[in-house]
């Protein structure tokens, strides 16, 4: 049973694979945090709270019998703010005075198998009831009604535990939700290194990792979306540990919003992780009877490093996130016109680009940016999604028609979110767009944001997406999304409701993709923003693969792909071969099979030479799918650890199979590249299919292998197949 409640003890034990995360209930009902970690048998858990000797300027529970129970110091499950627990607040609830003390209870629970959905939000999913099992902790804070229901899903495949909290007013009177976490995790003692993605557009998700000092330290996004800056992931690994070795904990957040993740670093040098909504910008009012759910929290543990760590979230997300019928099925090699075209293109240069393309390997086209309204630049028309018949002369049927001929899908790009002030949409809805009565509306590349609050905006949006959709052969779309909300605001949130915004913009966006995606789900989606300022498991609910960055330099992407990697896996990163010109064709193909793999660039403009790699890289694209969307990633060497040189593997699940890539990142006088593999069996031969020569795995995990015979120059590459002998 992963999930078991001690009755004598009132100690909740959640257990997924590898992991066991512990509560109690003390005295006076509280709920208080024991332990997270590895899988332990043990019951005998309460001492594990235990924290005397608090100097007397800490507040005493009223009425406690315990004089050495504070909440200033126990690692309280859900801390709540303003009643005696003054480190990060999961929960801040204003009532109907004003007054934001918020003291929460445990009055009941349920255990169940299976997973419940979130209202009208993204969640990781069970495919069937026994694969997980869910634990919900009704608690009240008995002065406001609130009733907050804490809710656990303990996955017994994978180390990973989900959690959500519920707030429901059972009360008489409204209050505010001021601030709401997905999860409040303790841990008894500060000696942990934190791993945030850090960026910025064209270098995002960058590994930074930082000691944890004493105060707060926090990843934290306000610009409406997850962003380019900070990604909603941050990881705890124990301060001797490593990519291989020692604790680390993964905390990933299943919402594309404004987030904050805080870490706090307490006077007993313990840590505490609230992440969750990012509070500033936001209040929800929830009147008698309503309710609000909070986005959900991902945890994974892993006792060995962070590799491991990584792999877990990959598996949860390929089984347990992203859906629908691209979820295990094979995703095209496709050909992106943006790199090469920008908005400069007619149907006859996307007719071009087929059939060159076609000759490559490709089998979709992706029509991007510039085919709608009259937009041939970035200055007009988002929102107007009718095609522009003067570039695409006989109209979208007909172009869609001449590129099938040629034996290619095609696809199409859309901005769903964003309205240009030039545009028939803004001229005939100027209030449709989100501002503020009376303030001037900053732009961003020239183009402002749609109001998602807004169910006739959705509709109008639904509408046309529908009708280009559904009446055209279309076998991919690109959803992009390209700049950051200010001035945020609705015509139709009230007062009271004004702080809302950003969270009801974010579920406005949910229900678009839901009612389009479901409408169409044969279409592959790809969710993109501005490169890759949209990349978290939110969208990829909806969206199986996101395009990860607008830096395409194969160098460069080696820190973003392998930020990336620290939570998402390789199915889910849109990565394409540019003609960028840092490393050639073989090289470039290299890292963008790291991801979904792809062209972006104009083939005609290709040499014959080119040409004839491309084709051969695309033949290897079909010829190591499996390893690499259905193995596993082993990280060998990261491209921030070393100067010259950057390594990585995917090994098939039962080990039968690895393929090893290193990247020269820079020109080495190194003569000897000599790099231990790993995931391997050691008990299995391995085939090196170049040479033909056979190696035990336990030879290639410890002695290693020499990746050259010669020297390597900036941009060279090795790309290394080997199978069971
Ligand atoms: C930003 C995306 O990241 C690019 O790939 C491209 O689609 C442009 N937008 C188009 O405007």
């Amino acid at each position: 049973m992963p999930i078991t409640f001690n009755e004598e003890k009132r100690i909740f034990k959640i257990d997924s694979l590898d992991s066991t995360y512990a509560i109690g209930i003390f005295e006076q009902n509280f709920l208080v945090h024991l332990y997270y970690g590895k899988k332990i048998p043990d019951d005998n858990l309460l001492k594990l709270a235990y924290r005397g000797g608090f100097a007397s300027i800490s507040p005493n529970v009223a009425g406690c019998s315990d004089n050495e129970f504070s909440l200033d110091i126990q690692p309280m499950e859900y801390s709540c703010n303003g009643s005696g627990d003054f480190r990060l607040a999961a929960l801040s609830i204003k009532d109907s005075g004003g007054h934001t003390t918020t003291d929460i209870r445990y009055i009941g629970h349920r255990i169940y198998n299976g997973k419940p959905k979130l209202d009208g939000l993204p969640s990781t999913y069970c495919n069937t009831d026994d694969e997980a099992q869910t634990l919900e902790i009704d608690t009240l804070d008995s002065f406001t009604g609130a009733k907050v229901t804490l809710y656990y899903t303990a996955f017994k495949n994978v180390s990973a535990i989900t959690q959500s909290v519920k707030v429901e007013n059972t009360g008489s009177e409204a209050f505010e939700i001021e601030k709401i976490a997905s999860c409040c995790i303790n841990l008894p003692s500060m000696n942990y290194n934190m791993i945030n993605l850090s960026g910025v557009w064209s270098k995002e998700r960058t590994v930074e990792t930082r000691h944890l000092a004493h105060g707060i330290q926090s990843v934290a996004s306000k610009r409406g979306s997850s962003s380019h800056n900070h990604n909603p992931f941050v990881a705890l690994v124990d301060d001797c540990g490593s990519e291989d070795f020692g604790n680390a904990y993964g905390f990933n957040l299943v919402y594309s919003g404004n987030f904050a993740i805080d870490i706090e670093t307490d006077y007993f040098e313990c840590t505490r992780l609230v992440m969750g909504i990012n509070p500033i910008d936001f209040t929800w009012v929830v009147e008698p009877g309503e309710s609000f759910q909070s986005p959900e929290a991902v945890m994974v543990y892993s006792d060995c490093g962070t590799g491991k760590m990584s792999r877990t979230f990959h598996e949860l997300y390929s089984e347990n996130l992203i859906r629908g019928t691209w979820k295990k099925k094979k995703r095209p090699l496709l050909i992106n016109s943006w790199e090469g075209s920008g908005f400069d293109f007619d149907d006859n240069t996307l007719v071009r680009y087929a059939k060159q393309a076609k000759q490559l390997g490709c089998e979709l086209l992706v029509m991007d940016d510039g085919w709608f309204g009259y937009r041939n630049r970035d200055d007009s028309s988002l929102g107007d999604w009718y095609v522009n018949e003067n570039k695409l002369k006989g109209g979208l049927k007909s172009v869609i028609e001449r590129v099938n001929a040629e034996g290619m899908e095609f696809g199409i790009w859309y901005e769903p979110e964003m309205i240009s002030p030039d545009s028939d949409l803004y001229r005939a809805h100027p209030d449709w767009c989100v501002h503020i009565e009376g303030r001037p509306i900053s732009p961003a590349r020239q183009q402002y944001v749609l109001d998602m609050t807004r169910k006739d905006v959705r509709d109008n949006i639904f509408g046309q997406m529908y009708d280009v959709l559904s009446k055209n052969h279309i076998a991919y779309v690109k959803w992009d999304y390209n700049r950051a909300i200010c001035e945020a605001g609705s015509m139709q949130l009230d007062k009271a409701h004004g702080k809302e915004f950003f969270h009801r913009f974010i579920l406005g966006t949910y229900e678009l993709m839901d009612r389009i995606t479901s409408a169409f789900p044969e279409i592959l989606f790809e969710s993109c923003s501005g490169g890759g300022g949209r990349f978290d498991p939110g969208m990829l609910y909806y969206m199986p693969q996101a395009w990860c960055s607008d830096n395409t330099d194969p160098i460069e992407r080696l820190t973003i792909q392998f930020g990336t990697s620290m939570c998402y896996p390789a199915s889910a990163m849109g990565a394409h071969v540019s003609a960028s010109k840092r490393a050639g064709i073989k090289t470039k193909s290299a890292v963008a099979m790291a991801g979904t793999f792809g062209y972006e660039l104009d083939p005609n403009e290709m040499s014959e030479e080119d040409k004839a790699l491309v084709k051969t890289e695309s033949e290897k694209f079909h010829k190591y799918y499996n390893v690499i969307h259905y193995g596993e990633l082993y990280r060998l060497i990261a491209p921030t650890d070393d100067e010259f040189k950057c390594a990585w593997s995917y090994v098939a699940k039962n080990k039968t199979e690895a393929l090893v890539t290193v990247i020269i990142k820079n020109n080495t006088p190194h003569r000897f590249l000599h790099i231990r593999l790993k995931g391997l069996d050691p008990d299995k031969m391995y085939r090196d299919n170049d040479t033909d020569e056979i190696y035990s795995g336990a030879l290639l995990m410890n002695a290693g292998f020499n990746f050259t015979d010669g020297g390597l120059e900036m941009g060279d590459s090795i790309v290394k197949y080997f199978t069971q002998a």
